[in-house]
């Protein structure tokens, strides 16, 4: 039993009407094992998936900033007044500077969200860790979107990255992700000593996303 958080990203297939249709069925999913299912899909669309459907969301990207004189931000605490749970932060498709990444974690400890840092390598988890996160989330951008999983493709970054986390801050939980799709991958992933996976094509992009992400947590 583990984390599996699902980055709607900005596909087509997880947007709109599509969205709502991934998040109801990631709820009926959710109900029936013990693994903590969350999602974290575009702006656009969680209001909506909020009012219909009981699942943790996250926001994919948030900004370093206060309220203010900003055009296309978002500010930490819109997050909390909508009722998300917490934010993706540093993302490999939408990077913050490392004095970013510390406000980010700051505000959202202050604030009550769960923060999950991005990281694409041992160094920048361990950097990560320092500040302090809820989560870190390695991920190799070479294999992000490849089908190839990082769990097995590169399990010694997974590894080490756990191992440099312990070490810096071992209130700080790991995940993995890019390339994760099937069951296998999940279960070697929590093998290395993370606490869950973050992934997106292999569910999203998925002919048939109910079937997929049954396959993943093993109900297939
Ligand atoms: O945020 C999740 C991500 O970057 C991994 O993407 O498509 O390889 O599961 P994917």
């Amino acid at each position: 039993m583990g984390i599996i958080v699902i980055n709607f990203k900005a596909y087509k297939e997880g947007s709109g009407k599509k969205a709502l249709e991934l998040a109801k069925i990631v709820e009926e999913i959710s109900s029936k094992v013990d693994d903590y299912i969350a999602i974290a899909p575009n702006f656009l669309d969680m209001s909506e998936i909020m009012k219909a459907v009981d699942v943790d969301v996250y926001a994919q990207h948030v900004d370093a900033i206060e309220y203010g004189s900003h055009t296309g931000r978002i500010v930490p605490e819109m997050l909390k007044d909508i009722g998300l749970k917490g934010s993706l932060i540093n993302h490999s498709e939408r990077r913050l500077k490392l004095a970013d990444i510390d406000f980010v974690i700051e505000k959202f400890r202050n604030l009550g969200l769960t923060s999950i840092v991005c990281t694409n390598n041992v160094a920048t988890t361990a950097a990560a860790a320092a500040l302090g996160p809820d989560f870190v989330a390695i991920e190799p951008p070479e294999l992000i979107g490849s089908g190839i999983p990082v769990s097995k493709a590169d399990p010694e970054i997974v590894r080490n990255s756990v191992e440099a986390v312990k070490k810096v801050n071992s209130n700080v939980k790991v995940l993995c992700g890019a390339g994760i799709s099937k069951h296998e991958d999940y279960v070697t992933a929590l093998d290395l000593g993370t606490e869950g996976v973050l992934l997106a094509s292999g569910i999203v992009k998925a002919k048939d996303p109910r079937f997929a992400l049954e396959e993943l947590v093993g109900l297939k």
